[in-house]
């Protein structure tokens, strides 16, 4: 029987799966909300460029075209790279475009008491059931975006309804063509919640559209270490964070005795090595003049994916007076704008941009129909996050793989290894533990990134320790997991993101 696999979005994630799938001779069909592939980099401010270089985010088997010199591509080029990988592997054919999902529901041994008692995924631990399917709910019908944005609660009195500017959130700002997002901050006094990297991109742009005569205000609840450039002292950052060595500095889910040890041994190199990033930072920024050094250290935001590029001109902007920082817990909307904590005066403003962030878990959790399948996904609980096996699948949740959940270094890669891991699964040629095994797993990764991600571990951050990751899956799927030329390369060099 030909087995159907339904993926559902186009965006990197959906297009990786969708060309995995194929290959190994299964039937894909993939249903995305909107009119085009892309996802996210469909819907990016003027500004956004790739974060990561573009040697580490691309697909093992397409280059970058050649004209594209830059480092670090713009968002336009990103999506003609998307694209163009999308017509290389024939994918188009297989997409619905304009079909978002409404729901999914699995049908076959759905009874929550069957399902508990499992030893095996699903039943049987195999990919497919002769029985179970998911039905696909769809609806034929554009749909502007597809995000769940975080936006912050507030008690009724204070919160946007009493404001006579206007809210919205980053992602509906994100999703403005270019001249209307321009024409919208024109002259208005903006307001920006949010310490990461929508919210420093969208301040530059405001306040290079509106000078000092009209600043733009950021609130920011929590400083983090983003970064101007990638090197440290003169050293590339790579080496200090992303290779095989530096992995021997922290612990890793499931590592051996020896390994702990050795991780245990090494940790004062490892505090040593974050406070010589940030004496670099504190050094090239001026983070200690306006109040914005972090409480947390560059470890943790590295361990919790939140270290990000910082966009160019930020400070020249602070310095002129076109973009003023405030920071703060908590803050409320009054007509005028803005209340933060401490202040009895508001910052007076016409726009407020929640840069707040997304809800992935919420999002995940919507999809399902089963109310059994929902409460698998802890919605904004401050003590769990999604609980994947290999960051893929819900040991509770039969013939279905989320791809792209985890965050990384480069997102692109990691989507990229889970597809392939993925396809090898449901050709057969991997055997997961037992139900309780996997669950095990799944605990212990998220005590790792516990331990090193903080109050943010929920982000579900692979990024500490990527390499361990990346070699699990190679090993399930029976691939070499070193790649390099001799073992001082192996150890020191940056991981390779394609086939040497
Ligand atoms: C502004 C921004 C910039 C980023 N830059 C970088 C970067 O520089 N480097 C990096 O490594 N990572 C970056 N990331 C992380 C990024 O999430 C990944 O790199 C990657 O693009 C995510 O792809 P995805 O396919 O998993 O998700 P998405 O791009 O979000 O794609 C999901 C797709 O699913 C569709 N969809 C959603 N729900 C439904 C439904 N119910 N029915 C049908 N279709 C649906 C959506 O329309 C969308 O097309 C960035 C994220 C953001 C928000
Ligand atoms: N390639 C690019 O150029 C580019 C551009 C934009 C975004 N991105 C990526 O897109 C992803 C999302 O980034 P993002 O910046 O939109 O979101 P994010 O990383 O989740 O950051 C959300 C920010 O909002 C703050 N926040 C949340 N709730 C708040 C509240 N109630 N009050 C005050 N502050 C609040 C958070 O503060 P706390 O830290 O205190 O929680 C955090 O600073 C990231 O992976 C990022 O790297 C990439």
């Amino acid at each position: 029987m030909e087995r159907r696999v339904g993926i559902i979005g186009a965006g990197i994630s959906g297009l990786l799966a969708c060309k995995y799938i194929l290959e190994k001779g299964f039937q894909p069909l993939v249903f995305e909300a909107e009119d085009g592939i892309g996802g996210l980099w469909r819907h990016t401010i003027e500004s956004t460029k790739l974060q990561n270089s573009k040697e580490s985010y691309r697909f093992s088997d397409l280059a970058w075209d050649s004209c594209v010199e830059d480092e670090y591509p713009s968002n336009v080029q990103v999506m003609e790279y998307l694209n163009s990988y999308a017509h290389h592997f024939g994918l188009f054919p297989y997409i619905r475009f304009n079909s978002r999902v409404i729901d999914i529901d699995y049908v076959g041994d759905d009874d929550e008491q069957v399902m508990e008692a499992w030893d095996l995924w699903g039943g049987n631990g195999r990919p497919f059931a002769s029985k179970g399917k998911w039905h696909i709910c769809k609806t034929l019908r554009l749909s502007p975006l597809s995000g769940v944005p975080n936006m912050p609660e507030f008690p009724e009195g204070q919160g946007p309804e009493v404001f006579k500017g206007q809210v919205l959130h980053s992602m509906e700002y994100s999703s403005m063509a270019n001249e209307d997002a321009a024409e919208f901050i024109k002259a208005k006094r903006v307001t920006v919640v949010g310490s990461q990297k929508s919210a420093f991109d969208i301040a530059v742009e405001c306040a290079n559209a509106n000078g000092i005569e009209n600043p733009c205000t950021m609130i920011q609840r929590t400083t983090h270490w983003l970064l101007p450039d990638t090197t440290v002292w003169g050293i590339s950052l790579g080496f200090l964070y992303f290779n095989r060595f530096s992995e021997f500095l922290v612990h890793k889910p499931g590592e051996s005795f020896l390994l702990s040890l050795v991780a245990t041994l090494l940790s004062p190199l490892r505090w040593a090595i974050s406070k010589f990033v940030e004496s670099n930072l504190r050094w090239k920024l001026p983070l200690d003049k306006y109040g914005l050094v972090p409480n947390h250290s560059f470890l943790q935001d590295v361990s919790s994916c939140q270290i990000g590029m910082l966009p160019q001109q930020f400070y020249e902007r602070v310095e002129e007076g076109s973009i003023i920082i405030k920071r703060s817990q908590g803050f409320r909307f009054c007509k005028e704008g803005l209340i933060i904590d401490g202040e009895s005066n508001p910052i007076e403003t016409d726009v407020v941009i929640l840069a707040t962030g997304y809800k992935g878990d919420q999002k995940l959790r919507n999809i399902f129909k089963s109310p059994i399948f929902q409460k698998y996904f802890n919605i904004g609980s401050a003590t769990s996050k999604v609980p994947l096996y290999r960051q893929i699948l819900h040991a509770r949740i039969p013939q279905l793989a989320i791809i792209g959940y985890g965050e990384g270094l480069s997102n692109l890669f990691f989507s990229e290894m889970e597809c392939q891991w993925l396809a090898r699964f449901l050709e057969g040629g991997i055997e997961l533990p037992n139900v309780r095994e996997m669950e095990k797993n799944v605990k212990m990764w998220e005590a790792n990134m516990k331990l090193y991600g903080g109050k943010y571990y929920w982000k579900s951050c692979i990024g500490g320790c990527s390499i361990w990751y990346n070699d699990q899956l190679c090993q399930d799927m029976g691939c070499k997991p070193t790649r390099k030329n001799g073992l001082f390369a192996e150890m020191t060099l940056l991981k390779n993101f394609v086939e040497e």
